[in-house]
This record gives structure tokens, C-alpha cells and sequence, in this order.
């Protein structure tokens, strides 16, 4: 089966989102978030997006397919997070998926959302995306991998010692009363600021640490770092320092993630997450990637953040690789580590 047409449903976080794919090709991306629910909380608050799960999962659906002119019965495989994120949200989205496939008779992939991330990059180009180093920063995860399937086998080369990146977006955001999420807050402020107005830490890239911890990520240093400033400049410039924590950040990312692409041999990189949408990592990565001689692909921002057709995306590969579906019942893994692909 060369073009397999496949619907993927995600719902680890606060978006219910759709996607189809034939083969390679984006027919359907379907997404009702819940976001502003949160809002006022300052974060996702799970039984608030386990019920809009629930509210949205069918007309999400049935919009997706109705956007993609198929029918159900064309479908060759229904795909799903099956982890990490919240447990009460994957539950509607895994019994869901398991219910239309049993329903439909198709074979049932549950997939990792963060190998799903990286894999959207499938849909983008011509290229195969493994192998390859990947750079996978989101609002729960910041890891870099060795990609060398991205259907089987992905290897875990360093992760965040304490906050995601997002997180952190997130977290800084907050303190500075810029809202939620935010990333793309601090983004919109960053681009009327100085980023090299306030030099804040880079994470674990003293001369021990490349020794030592070459390919993880800290964050609350840097977190703390901000905070401090903000407590001891009474006037200060919210661009500037929206600029200058954006370019720690997006700093310490490039530069271990090409020392990961020098270390590895591998001279590609895939940047995916919602913190990929970042549009400075995207200049910077854009930069030094080239510098480097270094292939760098970063999907389109409406795919780096969470969506549905980087589930089909994986599926669809899962399928045309031969890989075996989900067997029995399958459930929800919250906690489900970045290198299991698929369960
Ligand atoms: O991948 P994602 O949509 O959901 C998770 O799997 O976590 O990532 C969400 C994270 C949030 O922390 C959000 O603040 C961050 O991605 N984000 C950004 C931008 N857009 C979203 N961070 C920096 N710059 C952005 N433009
Ligand atoms: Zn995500």
C-alpha cells in the first residue's frame, strides 16, 4: 500500500485535533482547542480539557471528513496518542480511535505523540525525514534524538534537566503578565526588543557540562535569572527582556543541537514542537544550519504546535513500513518515554 489513507486523532493536551493523510498528502487538519478555557487559570487545567475533549471529538470528526470529500469506509487505519500527556484527555482520544477502528474494522495505531511531532515533517517535503537528529521542544518535552526510523527507532540523546522550553515560555510569561501560552506572547514582544540588551544564562554549556551533559537542556537558571532582573529593575523594557530570554533560550538550542548533528555524523535537522513555531529559533536555526552545512527542516508553525495530521503522518508511515498495529486493547500511557514509538 503505497498512498495509505489515514485518519489520526490527538487529543494529549488541550487540543482535540483531526488530521487525514494519503500517503504524504494533508487532505483534512481539524483542531478545536480549548485553550481560552484555561486562560484564566495560567495553564491547561485537565478535567476542564477532558470535557471539551469529549464535546468536540465527534464534530471534529466529522468535519475532517467531510474537509477531506472521503468516506470512513476508504480508510486504510486509524491512528491516535496513545502518550505521554494528560491521561483523562488520551483516554477520549485512545477510546475513540479504538471504537471507530473496531467499528470500521481498520487496524488501530497508537503512537507517540512526540515521535508524531517529528514525523509531520513527512508531510513537507519529498525527502525522507530519517535519518536524523531532531530537536523536539514543547510544552511538556525538550529533547534532542537520533532519528534513525522514525517508525522504530529513535534514540534519546539528552533531555531538559528541570522545565520544558515551552514551559518555561510559558512560565516567564506569566511573570511578566504577558498571559498564556506564553510562547507565542513572548515571540509578539520579542520582535520591538533588544536581544542582546540583558545577558541572561545559557543553560548547561560550561566547559564540564559539554563534557559532561553535551545534549541535555536546564531552564531554571535561566527562569530564575529573568525573575531576578525583573524583581531589581523596577522600569524595565518588557521587549528587551522578552527578546533577551527568547535568545537564551533559542542560543543553547541551536548550539546543542548542531553539536548533536557534528558528534552524530548525521548533517540533518528536524526542529518540531510548539516552541518551533518560535520565529526567532527559526532565523537563528535557519542561520546556523547553514553555516554548518547542516539540512534543516521545520514544519510550517500550524504544525509545529499540537495537531491531527501529525498523528495520521505517523500512522501513514507506520503502515507503508509494515509495521504491525496496536494489538488487544490499547490503552493510555501518560508518561509514555520518547523512544517507544508505538504501542
Ligand atoms: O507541542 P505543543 O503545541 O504542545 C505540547 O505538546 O506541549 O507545545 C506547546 C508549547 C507551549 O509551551 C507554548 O508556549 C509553546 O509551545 N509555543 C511557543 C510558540 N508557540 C507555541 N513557544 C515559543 N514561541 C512560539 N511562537
Ligand atoms: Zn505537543
Amino acid at each position: 500500500m503505497s498512498e495509505p489513507l489515514v485518519l489520526g486523532i490527538e487529543t494529549s493536551c488541550d487540543e482535540t485535533a483531526i488530521g487525514i493523510v494519503r500517503g504524504r498528502t494533508l487532505l483534512a487538519n481539524e483542531i478545536a482547542s480549548s485553550v481560552d478555557e484555561h486562560a484564566r487559570f495560567g495553564g491547561v487545567v485537565p478535567e476542564i480539557a477532558s470535557r471539551a475533549h469529549l464535546e468536540a471529538i465527534i464534530p471534529s470528526i466529522q468535519r475532517a471528513v467531510k474537509a477531506a470529500k472521503i468516506s470512513l469506509d476508504d480508510l486504510d487505519a486509524v491512528a491516535v496518542t496513545a502518550g505521554p500527556g494528560l491521561v483523562g484527555a488520551l483516554l477520549v482520544g485512545v477510546s475513540s480511535a479504538s471504537g471507530l477502528a473496531s467499528g470500521l474494522s481498520k487496524p488501530l495505531y497508537g503512537v507517540n505523540h512526540l515521535a508524531a511531532h517529528v514525523s509531520v515533517d513527512y508531510l513537507t517535503h519529498d525527502l525522507p525525514t530519517d535519518p536524523t537528529i531532531a530537536l523536539l521542544v514543547s510544552g511538556g518535552h525538550s529533547s534532542l534524538l537520533q532519528v534513525d526510523d522514525i517508525t522504530g527507532s529513535i534514540k534519546k540523546l539528552g533531555a531538559t534537566m528541570d522545565d520544558a522550553a515551552g514551559e518555561a515560555f510559558d512560565k516567564i510569561s506569566r511573570v511578566m503578565g504577558l498571559g498564556f501560552p506564553g510562547g507565542p506572547a513572548i515571540d509578539r514582544s520579542a520582535k520591538d526588543g533588544n536581544a542582546s540588551a540583558i545577558d541572561f544564562p545559557r543553560g548547561l554549556t560550561t566547559r564540564s557540562d559539554w563534557q559532561t551533559r553535551p545534549f541535555d537542556f536546564s531552564f531554571s537558571g535561566l527562569k530564575t535569572a529573568v525573575a531576578r532582573y525583573l524583581e531589581a529593575t523596577p522600569n524595565y523594557k518588557m521587549s528587551d527582556v522578552a527578546a533577551s530570554f527568547q535568545e537564551a533560550i533559542v542560543d543553547v538550542l541551536i548550539l546543542k543541537s548542531l553539536a548533536a548533528c557534528k558528534e552524530s555524523g548525521i548533517d540533518s535537522l528536524v526542529i518540531a514542537g510548539g516552541v518551533a513555531a518560535n520565529s526567532r529559533l527559526r532565523v537563528v536555526a535557519q542561520e546556523r544550519c547553514a553555516k554548518a552545512g547542516v539540512r534543516l527542516r521545520i514544519p510550517s508553525p500550524a504544525l509545529c504546535t499540537d495537531n491531527g495530521a501529525m498523528v495520521a503522518a505517523l500512522g501513514s508511515l507506520m503502515v507503508s513500513a509494515g509495521r504491525p498495529p496496536s494489538a488487544g486493547a490499547l490503552d493510555a500511557q501518560s508518561s509514555l518515554g520518547v523512544e517507544t514509538v508505538s504501542l
